[in-house]
């Protein structure tokens, strides 16, 4: 894939995923909403629209999307959940799925997401898993949504014994990022979704990352042309890793950068609001590079540069910055860690940074040096 400057690209900043028949095409640009109205009239023509939305964004997005397919298809209903991870539930689950039944979806129907990860996750695997699979479109209206989670065909709901642990890889037909609807989120909800911004610099592309270092104030500031830039930056790097790698046998590991740590973090804080989940990918990027320097891949400037930018915009970088943090021990973290849906009988993976914007997976950490990484992050809170 050619990595085009900023000043080169051209609008809509489209991405295509490439995965043979399931291949899908992103849309990047100020209001989607036409244009997605438009994809689903021309390509469901004469079928039922379903849209799952956050009820946050209805007056936002979701109703004019009703409005805009009304006149044009004979059943377009919308189904409003409440915002928040409670909604990623089996009991949400089978609601929607009861709703769909008793409004007659088909087969060949079409389910349109719109919200943020928790939506995008729940619609997703309801798409996947109703009368054993009918299409959706994606249109996020979160950074991380945009950047993440919306792209690449991840789709899950929560169950008592952990999150995310009932799923499906499941591709959308189409994803539509509106840049304007970002202007709605809170200042925590979009230096949250930076986090996985920088991520793809850190583990993918250098110039990308610096380009972050000195562009990430103007993305927060919502001027377009960053923001545009990366989120499509963002969705090409993720295409291209999921076209290798769909399903996560080894290379889309990457992509987990700072989570094995974040999972941790956000486990003790029971998954409330004393931590959102790209807080606790900014401080597990941090840990990660303090990691990658024990090994020696990286130099402490370079662990520190990681550190000193995520600061620099506020974010946090320590188990100090977690306000009202659970006390914990290293043997807790360990154990959570054990615990984690990504570790192997082989025991845990962790996505270490080579050198800045190239990172790999290692299995073989001991846990001694382990102990030290997190010993020293918590006794510095
Ligand atoms: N969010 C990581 C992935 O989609 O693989």
């Amino acid at each position: 894939m050619i990595n085009q400057q900023p000043s080169q690209r051209q609008t809509p900043y489209n991405v295509r995923v490439e995965l043979g028949p399931r291949s899908y095409d992103i849309y990047i640009e100020d209001d989607c909403t036409a244009r997605a109205c438009a994809f689903v009239r021309n390509d469901y023509a004469g079928k039922s629209i379903f849209v799952i939305a956050d009820q946050a964004v209805n007056s936002l997005c979701a109703d004019a999307v009703v409005a805009a397919l009304k006149p044009d298809f004979d059943k377009v209903e919308l189904y409003s959940v409440p915002s928040g991870e409670a909604s990623k539930s089996v009991d949400m689950y089978g609601d929607i799925l009861q709703w769909l039944a008793c409004q007659g979806a088909r087969r060949d129907s079409l389910i349109i997401a719109i919200g943020g990860g928790v939506i995008g996750d729940l619609a997703g695997f309801i798409a996947a898993s109703y009368m054993r699979g009918v299409d959706f479109i994606q249109i996020p209206t979160t950074l991380l949504a945009q950047v993440d989670s919306s792209v690449g065909g991840k789709t899950a709901i929560n169950i008592a014994a952990g999150k995310n642990l009932v799923g499906a890889f499941y591709q959308p037909k189409a994803v539509f990022c509106s840049s304007s609807i970002l202007k709605s989120l809170p200042t925590r909800e979009m230096r949250s979704g930076y986090a996985e911004i920088y991520k793809y610099g850190l583990l993918w592309d250098a110039d990308f990352m610096v380009w972050l270092h000195d562009n990430a104030a103007r993305l927060l500031a919502h001027e377009a042309d960053a923001v545009h830039y990366a989120v499509q930056r963002c969705c090409e790097i993720k295409a291209e890793i999921v076209a290798q790698d769909e399903r996560e046998s080894g290379l889309r590991a990457l992509l987990n950068l700072g989570h094995t740590f974040a999972h941790v973090l956000e486990t003790l804080c029971g998954y409330d609001d004393r931590l959102r989940h790209g807080e606790a990918v900014s401080i597990g990027m941090c840990l990660a590079a303090d990691l990658s320097e024990k090994l020696g891949f990286i130099d402490s400037e370079d662990a520190l540069t990681v550190s000193r930018h995520l600061k620099s915009l506020s974010m946090p970088t320590s188990y100090g910055d977690i306000a009202n943090r659970p006390k914990t021990s290293v043997d807790e973290m360990i154990a959570l860690m054990y615990r984690d849906k990504k570790a192997s009988a082989q025991g845990i993976t962790f996505i270490v940074l080579e050198r800045l914007g190239k990172a790999a997976c290692h299995s073989n950490i001991s846990e001694n040096m382990l102990r030290d990484v997190l010993e020293r992050f918590i006794e510095n809170a």
